[in-house]
């Protein structure tokens, strides 16, 4: 279906504003698995890092007592291991060519960063590596310098995180939003200030189930186009925001659906634009 492809193409070719939205899929090229994909999703993969069920390992209650898995993760990922996508350079063109509003993501992996884009530019919706603080214990709530957390995240073994815990007065956690935590204020803050600007929504590599992130898409004015560009269909039930989800069936809906990899979707379209050349330099 060229639909997509072509209407994103005529949109921004007319200097629409854009409001992009991100999930894991934008990074699985960069080498990141995806929480949910079926095999590769890092929720099926659980044997390798001990976990009781998928999600504890953003779970408080279950870091608390065990942190090792989280914290082998905050190894893995931690900033510096992972190159920016096209996808992630695509969204830093649009920024260049001032039609970026802004780009919500819920990675942690800040790969937007890593391709160019100002912090600014960026919603971490779930947090990330940028900053790290005590999450229990009489320390709680204290900040703690990110370069020593990530000291003792890349060494092997306990020894360093522990010690950490004893000269905070608990345990640290990078500044990523676990289950039943709030999100950053700055994430309601620019939700309200930056989807009215939209004349163009993209939502990529995301399973638009997690809350309050999903009910985003809600948010576009009634005026803007919304595209998914996902390897499955989602979405037609993301409730938040006043609205209920894409509608992608209805007659002359504003919503439109790329079933395909991010990456080759992006490709399309800045050689549909003309922009092959400036995308190449970043
Ligand atoms: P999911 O793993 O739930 O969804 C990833 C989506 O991207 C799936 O629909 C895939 O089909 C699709 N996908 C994978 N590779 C793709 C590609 N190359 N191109 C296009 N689509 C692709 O990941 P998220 O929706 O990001 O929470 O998960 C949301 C949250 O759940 C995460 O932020 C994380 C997790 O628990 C925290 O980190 C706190």
């Amino acid at each position: 279906d060229a639909e997509p492809l072509e209407r994103a193409a005529a949109l921004l070719s007319s200097g629409a504003k854009v409001v992009v939205m991100t999930g894991a899929g934008v990074s699985v090229s960069a080498g990141i698995p995806d929480f949910r994909t079926p095999g590769s999703g890092l929720y099926d993969n659980l044997q390798e890092y001990n976990l009781p069920y998928a999600e504890a390992i953003f779970d408080l209650d279950f870091f608390q007592n065990t942190p090792q898995p989280f914290y082998r993760l905050c190894k893995e990922l931690w900033p510096g291991n992972y190159s920016a996508t096209p996808t992630h350079r695509f969204i830093k063109l649009l920024h260049d060519k001032g039609q970026l509003v802004r780009c919500f993501t819920q990675n942690i992996d800040s790969l937007e960063t890593a391709a160019g884009l100002p912090k600014e530019a960026v919603v971490a919706a779930h947090g990330n590596f940028d900053g790290a603080h005590v999450a229990f214990g009489k320390g709680a709530g204290t900040e703690v310098p990110v370069d020593e957390l990530k000291e003792a995240m890349l060494f092997d073994g306990e020894e360093k995180w522990r010690a950490l815990n004893a000269k905070y007065g608990g345990l640290v956690k990078p500044d990523i939003v676990f289950f039943g935590e709030q999100l950053p204020a700055r994430f309601f803050e620019c939700a309200m200030a930056d989807f009215p600007k939209a004349d163009l929504l993209i939502v990529m590599g995301t399973s638009l189930v997690v809350q309050p992130f999903a009910g985003l898409v809600n948010n576009a004015p009634p005026a803007a186009t919304r595209l998914l560009v996902n390897r499955e269909r989602v979405g037609e039930d993301s409730f938040g925001f006043g609205g209920r989800g894409f509608d992608f069936d209805a007659e002359g809906s504003r919503d439109l659906f790329h079933q395909g990899d991010c990456d080759g979707f992006v490709a399309d379209l800045v050689e549909r634009l003309g922009w092959r050349a400036e995308f190449e330099r970043i």
